[in-house]
């Protein structure tokens, strides 16, 4: 795959979250948000690691914005801390010292000719709208999401071009609520809980989307849309049923959110399950819904092989509570693709391509960025440092999906750019330092020190237009 198999004003970037990469919980007048508190609980994070310090890309910002830029990349998408803007999230009082961090933060990128690509909401919701208001299962979070919305579009918005609401809603449905291996770390009442989180996060999104259109859009002239994620099911065989369970999955996970946010309802597929469990949208909400992204960004890292069964998965399976009971993943996914370090990634490039198609025919070909694609090493504390530098698996893992992504845009899809995840190590949620999923690697015995990975030097040629000329 080459630079010239895309156009040339397509996006390359680099992505990362807040949570995973600032660090300086405690510094900047930031208050606590519900990665804080779950953290720092005991048992949730398998290396009982937090991102307290994380990478320190609070105090970094200049040096990281420095070698993305050195590298040629022209986009940085990163997400901006809620609880840094408004550290009680009652969106009553401006933390004036989280706006100047953004602000340099964005001037940074801006001055070496990059794009910033903002996430209002990357999971890390101020702690006390958790706790006064219920977050994301009280619908009173949409207005507070609005506030925290607005006071980002007004105070950023004369250099930010390119806006993304919520990220991966999904994951903090399911996460968040269902299986709560995510903050908050609900799982009690999985069968409702989930779906009321979904519920909010869609209503907060259309408020946020509704306000940039008739406050700012006009006069600043920019762009905002949502990042969802979905994993490619393949059906495990040709036989109906399975294919039918894959394309319910795909329900479950894609069209949960984007048949709301394009037709204005959730899938006639969950409905059917799901009946009064799945919270009801006015016709009000229907309308603020229907159309409420100018692009759509689509985090991918995988392809999972779906079966129809006859026997019902252990209980207490999320599935089950999405009386999803028939629908199983094959216990055997390597058949289809090497692993990452990542129990769930599975390497299958041409994934990709199948779900970019599956989007732009469902979905009207939207105009798309891929805002996160990528794969993890296992951290090993007795590894050499230039043994974890030589990530030659993530050079293929980035060949393969690029070389799909670019045979989407051959096919049709509207792709604009894509967003390597990560940038750099970092926190990787619930499973803490262990894994790996940085083009730059991330000392943390040594000062944070930041070492460009192989992948990091690949990338590099690969955007000069000289991919060819062997790595060192
Ligand atoms: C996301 C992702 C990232 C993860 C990455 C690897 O929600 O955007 O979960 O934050 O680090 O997907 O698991």
């Amino acid at each position: 795959v080459s630079r010239k198999d895309f156009p040339p004003d397509f996006v390359f970037g680099v992505a990362t979250s807040a949570y995973q990469v600032e660090g300086a919980n405690n510094e900047g007048g930031r208050g606590d948000s519900i990665w804080d508190v779950f953290t720092h609980t005991k048992g949730k994070i398998i290396d009982g690691s937090n991102g307290d310090i994380a990478v320190d890309q609070y105090h970094l910002y200049k040096e990281d914005v420095e070698l993305m830029s050195k590298l040629g990349f022209g986009a940085y998408r990163f997400s901006v801390s809620w609880s840094r803007i408004f550290p009680d999230g009652l969106g009553t009082k401006v933390n004036e010292e989280g706006i100047t961090y953004y602000n340099n933060l964005i001037n940074a990128l801006l001055d070496k000719g990059m794009q910033p690509y903002l996430t209002l909401y990357h999971w890390d919701l101020p702690n006390h709208l958790e706790e006064s208001v219920g977050g994301w299962l009280s619908e009173k979070i949409v207005k507070y999401f609005a506030i925290y919305a607005e006071t980002c579009f007004a105070r950023f918005g004369d250099r930010v071009k390119h806006w993304i609401t919520l990220n991966e809603p999904l994951q903090t449905s399911v996460n968040g609520y269902g299986t709560g291996i995510f903050a908050p770390g609900r799982s009690e009442n999985s069968s409702t809980e989930p779906y009321l989180a979904g519920h909010n996060q869609l209503l907060a999104h259309a408020a946020a989307f509704s306000i940039y259109k008739q406050k700012f859009k006009a006069q600043q002239g920019g762009e905002i849309g949502i990042v969802v994620d979905c994993e490619w099911a393949e059906a495990f065989s040709d036989k109906n049923e399975d294919k039918i369970a894959a394309a319910t999955r795909i329900y479950f996970q894609l069209g949960w959110y984007l048949d709301p946010i394009y037709f204005g309802d959730y899938p006639e597929a969950m409905r059917e399950r799901l009946g009064d469990l799945l919270p009801k949208f006015s016709d009000e909400d229907r309308e603020l819904l229907r159309n409420s992204v100018d692009f759509l960004g689509i985090n991918h890292y995988t392809t999972r092989l779906i079966a129809h069964v006859t026997t019902s998965p252990e209980s207490g399976h999320f599935y089950d509570a999405q009386q999803m009971e028939r629908i199983v993943e094959y216990p055997g996914g390597e058949l289809i693709g090497e692993k990452a370090a990542s129990e769930w990634l599975y390497i299958v490039p041409w994934g990709i391509r199948s779900l970019l198609n599956y989007v732009a025919h469902k979905y009207h070909n939207p105009k798309i960025y891929v805002t996160e694609n990528g794969m993890d090493d296992e951290e090993d504390p007795k590894a050499l440092l230039h043994e974890m530098l030589d990530d030659t698996k993530r050079v293929g893992y980035f060949k393969g999906y690029l070389a799909a992504v670019a045979q989407a845009i051959k096919d049709g899809v509207d792709v604009r750019g894509y967003f390597a995840w990560s940038f750099v190590d970092n926190f990787e949620w619930a499973q803490g330092y262990t894994k790996r999923f940085g083009l730059v690697y991330v000392d943390y015995k040594n000062r944070l020190r930041r070492h460009p990975k192989s992948s990091a030097i690949w990338f590099s040629r690969f955007l000069k237009g000289d991919e060819g000329k062997a790595i060192k």
